[in-house]
């Protein structure tokens, strides 16, 4: 029996007033060198994933538009940003960490008031669930605030000296430079500011890129940003990035490049800075992140984690479950109970309540999909679940594709979205080869109960990715763990302190221990002459 999409979308007149915009967001200006300059140029229009039915048929809402700057302007704020920092001269690199907490802490404080607009613009944008959405912006408020305590807590640390070999030094974490900074579009707020907040409050100055979807809901925020900091501190660049980064990076003046998205992205870009080895990378890139599920597994679990990790956002994580792997023992049953919990899951609009499959925001996204599904069909594999693959427009239903094999697109590409490939094996080697022939390395999770079973399994497989998750999905979180990845899945580590870190770099004062200057030290801190030679204490 057919899914019947033709009444997943609503009439307008449908959409719960709660949940609706307002009207269009036109956005005419952006942020740069400490003004929010007017643009008059050309726009891009921002159409939602979610469609509404009209006379013409299902066209996808106009939810606003965003200034197309050009390379001038680009330049303009990568000018503003070098002018703010001033070789590591500038009010903000120079200034105490308890002001530059204290801009956080109000920054922080203005955007808060800014939820309601930012989570509709989310979940407008990129189809993400109000719940979820919800979910995003609370998380970001907590990571800033986890950040502050990090921060607080390494300064302490610093405030004192270390004295070695008749050398005394004061050994603290000094700023990089200028940053530009571009989040992806699945956690637009999320994943930017968790590069962003930590590059900025190390004291180094930001050009950042907001994504190509995700790109309206920080118009509410740009005010927080000016107002917070100082002149060019966070300047932001609009536009089609392969038009504008080319430039910035080719100038030379970019000292760190974040960057979560594709590896192939990020390796172009990283080759045009004429003194690579004056860049910084940290990098969130692609994964294919697989599920070992072995004879000794609870399938019933198996099951639920492999639908929360393969399906949650759509499959749009980049630490979704991609590739499942489970022993010829147990398959037919999984793809059985598989099939019977996706079949569970509600479609439909993302403000509707216990709803989990929503539209696609990228928009030959299904048409992506589509073709990963046929290719499979042509060598061998099958949709199992009913009603998978029904597609849309902008939606597409969970396809679970099985028997998967290496000739298939499946088993290597990055699919991003609501498809899960499951293949069968019978010697654990199988899935073992495959995080070695990989490309991606970011995490597993095995699924065993057998504790010999999973000790022999942890130690090849903790060299080949970053996290081994035991009988649980893969995720970023906690915070405070560490998030990276080996191979095109990553490059530096970010968590919260891990973070800090990766936007900075120990720079230390230190002279021999002699009356001389043990008298000038003293000098210079009972002076507070120095943000940077100094022993007070944070609390
Ligand atoms: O897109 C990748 C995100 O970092 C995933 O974060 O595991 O918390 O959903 P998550």
């Amino acid at each position: 029996m057919s899914l019947n999409l033709e009444n997943l979308f609503p009439v307008e007149t449908d959409i719960p007033e709660a949940y609706a915009l307002e009207g269009p967001l036109d956005q005419r200006s952006y942020l740069s060198n400490g003004d929010m300059l007017t643009w008059s140029g050309d726009v891009h229009t921002v159409l939602s994933p979610i469609c509404v039915k009209t006379k013409k048929g299902l066209e996808r809402k106009l939810i606003g538009t965003y200034p197309l700057c050009g390379e001038k302007e680009a330049q303009i704020a990568l000018d503003a940003a070098v002018a703010a920092y001033n070789n590591g001269r500038g009010e903000w690199p120079t200034m105490s960490v308890a002001q530059r907490i204290d801009c956080v802490e109000k920054f922080t404080r203005d955007i808060m008031a800014k939820k309601d607009e930012v989570v509709k613009l989310i979940m407008w944008e990129i189809g993400k669930t109000y719940g979820d959405s919800v979910k995003e912006f609370d998380r970001t408020i907590e990571y800033i605030n986890a950040t502050i305590d990090a921060l607080k807590d390494i300064d302490r640390k610093s405030a004192g000296f270390t004295i070695e070999q008749g050398i005394v030094a004061q050994i603290r974490r000094s700023p990089l430079g200028v940053v530009l900074c571009m989040g992806p579009f699945n956690y637009p707020l999320n994943e930017t500011f968790t590069t962003l907040i930590p590059a900025l409050i190390m004291g180094n100055t930001i050009l950042f890129k907001p994504p190509k979807h995700g790109t309206l809901l920080f118009y509410p925020l740009l005010k927080a940003f000016r107002d917070n900091f100082p002149k060019g501190v966070v300047n932001t660049i609009y536009g089609r990035g392969n038009k504008i980064i080319p430039g910035l990076m080719e100038s030379g003046k970019i000292n760190v490049l974040t960057l979560i998205g594709s590896s192939k992205v990020a390796d172009q870009l990283k080759k045009m800075h004429p003194k690579v080895n004056r860049l910084r990378a940290i990098l969130g890139l692609d994964a294919k992140n697989a599920a070992i599920i072995t004879a000794n597994a609870d399938l019933n679990l198996a099951v639920k984690e492999t639908v929360l990790g393969a399906l949650s956002f759509n499959g749009q994580r980049c630490t979704a479950l991609k590739i499942i792997f489970v022993h010829k023992k147990q398959v037919d049953q999984f793809v059985k109970d598989l099939s019977e919990e996706v079949a569970k899951l509600k479609f439909g609009m993302p403000w509707e309540a216990g709803v989990s499959l929503t539209p696609l925001p990228e928009p030959q996204k299904p048409a992506y999909l589509k073709e990963l599904i046929e290719d499979a069909a042509a060598k061998g594999a099958q949709v199992v679940n009913p009603n998978g693959g029904e597609a849309k427009e902008s939606f597409v239903y969970p396809a679970v594709v099985y028997p998967v094999t290496k000739e298939m697109k499946l088993y290597t590409e990055e699919q991003f979205g609501p498809v899960i490939p499951v293949v069968t094996f019978d010697d654990i080697e199988e899935p073992i080869n495959y995080l070695i022939e990989s490309t991606h390395g970011q995490q597993v999770s095995i699924f065993s109960n057998d504790p010999t079973e999973v000790a022999a399994l942890i130690d090849p497989i903790v060299n080949q990715v970053s996290r081994v998750n035991i009988n649980c999905q893969c995720q970023r979180g906690p915070d405070v763990f560490p998030f990276t990845g080996r191979k095109d899945s990553a490059e530096g580590t970010l968590s919260v302190v891990d973070a800090l870190r990766a936007f900075s770099i120990r720079s230390l004062v230190a002279t021999k221990l002699n009356d001389n200057n043990k008298h000038l030290l003293n000098e210079i801190i009972d002076g507070n002459n120095s943000n940077f030679l100094s022993t007070k204490y944070l609390f």
